[in-house]
């Protein structure tokens, strides 16, 4: 069951992006949006109806609270009364009835799993579910599967089914570091599938092999400096990161497990990690959006593939807010430095500030100085899909523009066999163009480069091309000069199924386009 998104909202002045599956955000009543819970859930109502107390829920009890009024739903174990949530709910009640009564861990999942339900429906919790009884060892096995955590020597039948082996590590030391040495036995690991972060007491260092994530998560034993490094020998996958000791001394061991240490799991699985970045400049743009840069802490090793997103988080009234984000480069006009600037701690955002939105305006109040918390990157987007490509061609409306940024520039300057770069780039008015300049000095300097800016509501002056994602305007765009071609496209969810569903008419395949999704 699917909401057809209405073409009211998102406003086509929104920048709401399409989701997998066509589904979209419904109006919502008067009063019943995010910070309007938000303050909801600091009002000190009862919304458990338990006052406060926290029970051990049975399976029969869960499914016993399956209505509208009276709706509990079951994540990662824990067990929440979302009836008070039901008109707040961004996706619309029907859809998180979805999941009453029952574990939605999966649905949820499916849909957002970055959403931090755990802080929102804090005042909403009603307990854990109760522990069952021991059952006989087939049954665990199958259990496990369907909550989509393979057990380990599945997750190895499954990888060599695939052609791959499992990973493993191991450690070795002199009088000043630390090297340890993950070897994945994949030949496409590079830089882009490390992810390292010493915080606090915990070293965790994520390595992306697929859908899977190989995880080494320890306790160091002993005080390491802030900064590492991380090397990857690309032909044989054999990845080592070398620590600074902070004293001399010989290391008995590496350190105390922690959880999902030496561990492969499904990537979907294994939540989001987050780091917190400070915010080291802001500067307009147009009159509504703005370029972020944020830093990485010095111990954290993060690369954001191109045309893959990230999620920010932030603390606002009490409760912890997660949007989608996708990094862009400083600039169109700089060299695409990314895959050989090692060191590279900066992460840029183009982004709009909604002045009724939630997050967006909160972003914006932050001073120079002040800190996001970071996910790691997420997307289906791989850049491998572009070798030998001719022609591509880019359709991005608003801040759809973002994917776009980092893909242009890896696109010129990485991908000789390319004949032809075009963009249309979909606006309101002249003002909400992003980097119109630079995208015309860009032009101006790559012959293999067009840019065409569509409005759909100019001033009388203006002399381009205007109105909506049309057959007209495709049909003159989509020029292709041979079959090696791909279509990429970004905006609003009207925009994104209108364009896919016009390029389908225009034969393009599957294949050939891709559109961002979170
Ligand atoms: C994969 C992905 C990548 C993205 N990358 C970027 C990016 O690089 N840059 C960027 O600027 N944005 C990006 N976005 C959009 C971004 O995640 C947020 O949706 C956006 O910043 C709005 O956040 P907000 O909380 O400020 O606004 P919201 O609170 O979501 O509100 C936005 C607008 O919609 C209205 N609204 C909200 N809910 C409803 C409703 N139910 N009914 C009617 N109106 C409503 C609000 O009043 C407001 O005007 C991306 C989205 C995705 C999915
Ligand atoms: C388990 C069943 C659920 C289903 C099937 C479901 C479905 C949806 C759908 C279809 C959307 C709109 C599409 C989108 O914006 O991505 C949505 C949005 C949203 N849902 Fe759910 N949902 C479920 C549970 C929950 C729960 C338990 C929460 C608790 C906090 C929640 C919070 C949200 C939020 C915050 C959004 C807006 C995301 C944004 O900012 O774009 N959902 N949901």
């Amino acid at each position: 069951m699917l909401n057809v998104p209405s073409q009211s909202f998102p406003a086509p002045s929104s920048q709401q992006r399409v989701a997998s599956g066509g589904r979209s955000k419904v109006p919502l009543k008067q009063g019943r949006s995010l910070m309007d819970w938000i303050r909801l859930t600091k009002s000190g109502k009862d919304l458990t109806g338990l006052k406060g107390r926290l029970i051990e829920v049975t399976e029969e009890e869960l499914k016993k609270h399956n209505t509208k009024d009276d709706c509990w739903i079951c994540i990662r174990g824990f067990v929440y009364n979302v009836t008070p949530y039901m008109e707040y709910h961004p996706g619309g009640e029907d859809e998180l009835m979805r999941a009453a009564g029952s574990d939605g861990t999966d649905l949820f999942d499916q849909v957002h799993r970055w959403v931090n339900y755990e802080s929102m429906l804090k005042e909403c919790l009603v307990g854990r579910m109760a522990v069952k009884p021991a059952l006989p060892k087939d049954y665990h096995e199958e259990k496990k599967v369907l909550n989509g955590m393979l057990p380990k020597s599945q997750v190895a039948d499954t990888l060599a089914k695939e052609g791959c082996s499992s990973p493993s590590y191991d450690w070795f030391q002199t009088d000043s570091s630390v090297t340890i040495v993950i070897y994945t036995k994949q030949k496409d690991i590079n830089l882009d599938s490390v992810i390292v972060d010493h915080q606090d007491d915990s070293f965790r260092a994520e390595i992306l092999i697929k859908d899977y994530s190989y995880i080494i998560h320890v306790e160091l034993s002993h005080e390491i400096e802030e900064d590492f490094s991380v090397r990857v020998v690309e032909n044989v996958g054999k990845i080592e990161i070398v620590l600074k000791k902070k004293e001399n001394a010989s290391w008995k061991r590496l350190g105390h497990p922690l959880e999902n240490h030496n561990s492969l799991i499904l990537k979907k699985d294994t939540g989001l990690y987050y780091r917190k970045c400070r915010l080291i400049s802001k500067e307009g743009v147009t009159h509504d959006t703005k370029l972020f840069c944020l830093m990485l802490p010095p111990s954290t090793h993060l690369q954001v593939p191109v045309g893959q997103h990230v999620y920010l988080k932030l603390t606002i009234t009490g409760t912890e807010i997660v949007k989608p984000y996708t990094p862009v480069s400083d600039s169109l006009l700089s060299e695409f430095k990314e895959p050989v600037l090692l060191n590279n701690k900066y992460i840029y955002f183009l982004i709009k500030i909604y002045p009724a939105g939630l997050f967006t305006p909160e972003l914006d109040q932050l001073q120079i100085g002040d800190f996001v918390s970071v996910s790691n990157p997420e997307g289906s987007f791989k850049i491998s899909q572009f070798q030998e490509l001719e022609d591509l061609f880019l359709l991005a409306a608003g801040t759809g523009f973002t994917p776009m940024v980092k893909i242009l520039n890896y696109a010129l300057t990485n991908i000789p066999s390319l004949r032809k770069v075009k963009l249309m780039f979909f606006n309101k008015t002249e003002d909400d163009i992003i980097w119109r300049s630079q995208l015309e000095k860009l032009a101006f300097k790559d012959k293999r480069f067009d840019v065409e800016f569509v409005l759909s509501a100019p001033t009388s002056e203006w002399n381009g091309k205007w109105g909506h994602i049309s057959p007209a305007l495709l049909s003159e765009f989509l020029k292709r000069s041979s079959d090696k071609s791909k279509v990429l496209i970004c905006g609003p969810t009207p925009f994104t199924e209108q364009g896919i569903r016009l390029l389908h008419d225009r034969n393009f395949s599957k294949e050939e386009i891709h559109s961002f999704t979170a």
